[in-house]
């Protein structure tokens, strides 16, 4: 019967991470993939979280199933970290979920429950897993504008142009912070304007959070989600702790409902708590522990919220480096929104013919679409990556 399954198509983001294994040159670098990487190119875990591991293991007593809404202490912390002092009492609960992207999922069959035709919004463009953790159902997925290829920053006019037309069985998803794949981000003003434009129009608001702290700082990244939070009635909220803890294998997230009522929340969140029965049942718990311990201990917390800090002015301090090297390079002011851009990547505008260029000639890896992992980046090769790029996009 396996003959009868088609090929699914091949995954953008991991199907370049196999060439670049095999690539023997030397100088070869990895812009594509999406794991934060240190100035010697390696995704070390943390020390609060090794930290943490220890105490777990000193302290864990039983491998009991944690319950269908995973550990409440653990959605609590989320909570706070996420939401600060936003959350509106009795009106939001979480769930402990398998990541981001099992965060996703589940919020998603809420929303095709709700809303069974429901027509789900993304940016131009997204996080492209999104179309496949967003379809289900009858649901259809559509883009709104987002990013402006020419001054590659947010095309706001457009952006609200198209939300202002939408209504209550619409539902948009919206990046927290350090937007997926462009790095252009919504300012707080726009923030505020978008919240407006969700309480007239009546659209839900489904946030995906998933570089909290990458950006501007764990606070300032919370920004969009708690002036939401604090402005319409009902959202949902997707939360990944893989970047900013470091554990992407562990398999940590959160799924918040923020409900009108505390009766339509509760009921919200006995939906959430099916609706992960029927899929995986149990979450698994390893990762979840760790971010709890760490946020109920202020040592614990401070190291973490350092090691974040030290990790986002890393990334920060290289996007000001390239954009330095673009204009003495003879780039110009061309690429100055790198060092405006904010988070792990940016998309950097280049054709997909200037792409292969730069792998074939360069042993430069990115995504088709442009896409590169400032990370990935170390400062004593910027200025061979600047060139590299000034070559096939000049030459
Ligand atoms: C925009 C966005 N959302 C969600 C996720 C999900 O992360 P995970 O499932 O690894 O926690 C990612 C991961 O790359 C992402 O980039």
């Amino acid at each position: 019967m396996f003959e009868t399954l088609p090929h699914p198509k091949p995954d953008a983001i991991l199907a370049q991470m196999a060439p670049f294994k095999v690539d023997t040159r030397p100088d070869k670098m990895n812009l594509g993939v999406g794991v934060y990487m240190n100035d010697k190119g390696e995704t070390i875990i943390l020390d609060s979280v090794k930290e943490a591991e220890r105490r777990l293991l000193e302290q864990e007593t039983t491998k009991t199933y944690v319950g269908l809404a995973g550990d409440v202490a653990y959605n609590e912390a989320m909570k706070e970290i996420v939401f600060g002092d936003a959350a509106p009492a009795g009106r939001v609960y979480g769930l402990q979920a398998p990541g981001g992207s099992g965060s996703l999922r589940v919020l998603a069959e809420l929303m095709a429950r709700m809303r069974p035709n429901a027509k789900v919004w993304v940016s131009t463009p997204t996080w492209p897993n999104h179309y496949a953790l967003l379809k289900t159902g009858n649901i259809e997925i559509a883009e709104y504008p987002y990013f402006d290829p020419e001054t590659c920053s947010v095309d706001f006019d457009a952006m609200t142009a198209k939300l202002r037309t939408l209504g209550s069985d619409d539902v948009v998803i919206l990046h927290g912070c350090c937007h997926n794949p462009t790095g252009a981000n919504l300012s707080p003003a726009q923030w505020d304007e978008v919240a407006e434009i969700a309480v007239e129009t009546g659209f839900l608001p489904f946030f995906d959070i998933a570089y909290q702290g990458f950006g501007d700082g764990l606070e300032e990244d919370a920004y969009g989600v708690r002036k939401f939070a604090s402005t319409v009635k009902e959202m949902l909220v997707a939360v990944s702790c893989s970047k900013n803890f470091g554990i992407y294998r562990d398999r940590v997230g959160c799924a918040f409902v923020m409900g009108g009522t505390e009766e339509t929340a509760t009921l919200a969140n006995e939906n959430i708590q099916n609706i992960a029965r029927g899929m995986y049942s149990m979450p698994p718990d390893h990762g979840a522990s760790v971010v709890r311990i760490i946020w109920q201990d202020p040592e614990l917390r401070q190291q973490w919220m350092d090691e974040l800090k030290t990790m986002c002015t890393r990334m920060t301090s290289l996007r000001n480096l390239l954009a330095e090297s673009f204009r003495k390079q003879g780039g110009g002011d061309r690429f100055d929104f790198v060092a405006v851009h904010r988070g792990m990547f940016s998309l950097l505008g280049l054709t997909p013919e200037q792409v292969d260029k730069l792998r074939q000639d360069h042993a430069i890896y990115m995504i088709g679409d442009s896409r590169v992992n400032i990370a990935g980046m170390q400062e004593q090769n910027i200025d061979r990556f600047v060139a590299a790029v000034l070559e096939v996009t000049q030459g």
